[in-house]
């Protein structure tokens, strides 16, 4: 076993080599105070916990992959500090990315208003009183050229939080870019596409289960072919564990999630390497630092058996589960909201030391409003401080080896596989969903937790203990009630200047494709999108044929 360490050892240190060609080291050197030099990476050196060593640990970029993804992890490149945004209208939306961007943020991430998400115009009677609120309004590819508006397509990746309609918004994407002159095979970036955690945790769904699916593996296969950059879905945990969930439930129903997608897309007759490189996870950093660290080393090692030894994958990089993290949104409180800084340093330092690729830090206002931009600005620097001047980035995965760190992995894992095997036995994740179980198990967990704080058992700062008599009131962003006038008023606009009887003929096309199960409705929305249609009309094409999900 020994040989087979050092073997792995050696493929480790020319697999970094390698890497550091596209992505050199970031420093010449790293040394700490005492001018102790910092290696990239600490194994252990007898015989005897080597053999452990393999098995459970093997070395970063290598299967299990429990130390990370990449052989050199941060050494090279920092995670993407990538800042969920969106408010209002698609020009201020605009003006706060370039402005993020500006302040060294290094990868775009887009929150929708409700009424896109749920596939209504904003002039859909449906949409009244929540234009803009939540996220950006986005009626039509005029918005979105607006809202990407001097943002460079290749050069830029953007996450789009969006599940229902995540076919329209990429179509989007894609036409946008392709106006920049940058074609789709170029294009970076990832769609949220997760329509299973909506069901149980969200609620911004549409269609029930099976159209549903359709649409997401449809997304699959349309991207390995023609947008292979893409990542094609972000498998969530954020939204189950904000719900109420442990961290092992969150785990555990989010890779279930993740074994119902590469099903289905095996099933829809996807080989499982064309598709699974480009899966891509989303987990919360809650409050437990030890756990939440933990946490994500035992996702990678469960991911990778799955993949291996359940569905056969060859390329590793359908073994690797690559993740973006956002800090806890429902442990920050109202209460003295500059404490929610600490919280939201802390949760960040246990996803850099879980190994994240990409990450969200949530501002100190966000139990109050959406965030001003300094509020946002002091979230990004929380991640630069971490990155630039705690040394956590200089060696990868520090925490191995730690008796706590690794036995909590080994929990967490055994933890999760229970889970998994009795979800299996129920008949997959979608059956385990309709059934309502996920929905019941995160329901009992909230409640316990919330026991706890009324209790005191668990000690929340400024909310059940150390509270203020008086409360400063902190100053608030506030959404202009006008913008929705506005924004009724420019969809209305876009609908008069269009090619109606085009508009029409695309509609058209793709009501009838959506009747044949066979087809890729890609194609068809994409033509639909560029022809100005808007997200509720192809919206309400596909709720004419699929009808709506009433849910469980
Ligand atoms: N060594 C070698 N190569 C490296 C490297 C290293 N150290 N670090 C990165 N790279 C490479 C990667 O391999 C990749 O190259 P490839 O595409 O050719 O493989 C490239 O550099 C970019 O790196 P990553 O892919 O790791 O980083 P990204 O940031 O581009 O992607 C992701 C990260 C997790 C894979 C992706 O899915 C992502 O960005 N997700 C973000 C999702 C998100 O922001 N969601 C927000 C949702 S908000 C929400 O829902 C909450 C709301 O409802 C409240």
């Amino acid at each position: 076993m020994g040989k087979q360490f050092h073997e792995a050892k050696k493929e480790w240190q020319e697999k970094l080599t390698r890497t550091q060609e596209r992505f050199p080291e970031r420093k010449d050197s790293f040394v700490n105070s005492s001018d102790l030099n910092i290696d990239p990476l600490y194994v252990p050196h007898q015989e005897s916990i080597e053999e452990e060593y393999m098995e459970k640990l093997g070395f970063p970029g290598q299967y299990p992959y429990t130390r990370g993804i990449q052989p050199g992890m941060y050494r090279s490149r920092f995670w993407t500090m990538r800042q969920y945004a969106g408010f209002g209208s698609a020009k201020e939306t605009n003006k706060r990315f370039r402005y993020l961007l500006d302040q060294g943020q290094t990868g775009l991430s887009v929150a929708f208003d409700l009424p896109t998400q749920i596939g209504y115009d904003s002039d859909d009677p449906m949409a009244e009183g929540e234009v803009g609120k939540v996220g950006v309004a986005i009626d039509s590819l005029e918005d979105m050229e607006t809202l990407l508006n001097g943002i460079p397509l290749d050069q830029v990746s953007t996450s789009m939080t969006i599940n229902a309609p995540a076919s329209v918004l990429l179509c989007m994407y894609i036409a946008v870019a392709e106006k920049q002159g940058v074609p789709k095979e170029k294009i970076t970036g990832t769609i949220q596409n997760d329509i299973l955690k909506e069901y149980i945790a969200r609620g911004t769904y549409i269609y029930p289960p099976k159209p549903s699916m359709r649409l997401i593996t449809n997304i699959f296969e349309y991207c390995a072919k023609e947008v292979p950059k893409f990542n094609t879905i972000s498998i969530s945990g954020y939204h189950i564990r904000e719900a109420g969930s442990t961290a092992v439930q969150e785990v555990a129903f989010t890779l279930a999630n993740g074994i119902a997608y590469v099903n289905a897309a095996i099933e829809s007759g996807l080989g499982v390497d064309q598709f699974a490189p480009r899966l891509a996870f989303f987990f919360n950093a809650h409050n437990n630092f030890f756990e939440e660290a933990a946490k994500f080393r035992a996702a990678r090692r469960i991911w990778a058996k799955i993949m291996k030894e359940q569905f056969g994958a060859k390329n590793e990089k359908s073994l690797r589960l690559r993740f973006h993290t956002q800090t806890g949104g429902s442990t920050l409180t109202a209460q003295q909201p500059d404490n929610n800084i600490v919280r939201v340093a802390l949760q960040a330092l246990s996803a850099v030391l879980g190994g994240t690729q990409s990450l969200h830090t949530n501002s100190r206002d966000e139990a109050l409003a959406l965030p001003t931009e300094e509020s946002a600005r002091i979230a990004l620097r929380t991640q630069q401080i971490i990155a630039h001047e705690s040394g956590v980035a200089d060696t990868v995965d520090p925490l191995a080896g730690s008796y706590y760190v690794e036995q909590l992995t080994d929990q967490i894992e055994k933890e999760v596989l229970t889970y998994l095997d009795r979800i299996e036995e129920m008949g997959g994740a979608v059956q385990a969903v309709e059934d309502g179980y996920m929905q019941r198990e995160i329901h009992q967990a909230a409640y316990e937790a919330q026991k706890r704080i009324e209790s005191k058992e668990d000690i929340i700062v400024g909310l059940n203990e150390f509270q203020l008599e008086e409360e400063v009131q902190a100053d608030l962003l506030k959404v202009d009630e006008q913008l929705e006038k506005d924004q009724v008023q420019q969809v209305q606009n876009v609908r008069e200047q269009r090619h109606d009887s085009t508009v029409k003929e695309k509609l058209k096309a793709l009501e009838e494709a959506a009747k044949d199960e066979k087809s890729n409705l890609m194609p068809f929305i994409l033509d639909a999108v560029k022809a100005y249609a808007t997200v509720g009309e192809i919206c309400n094409v596909l709720r004419e044929e699929f009808g709506e999900y009433s849910g469980v």
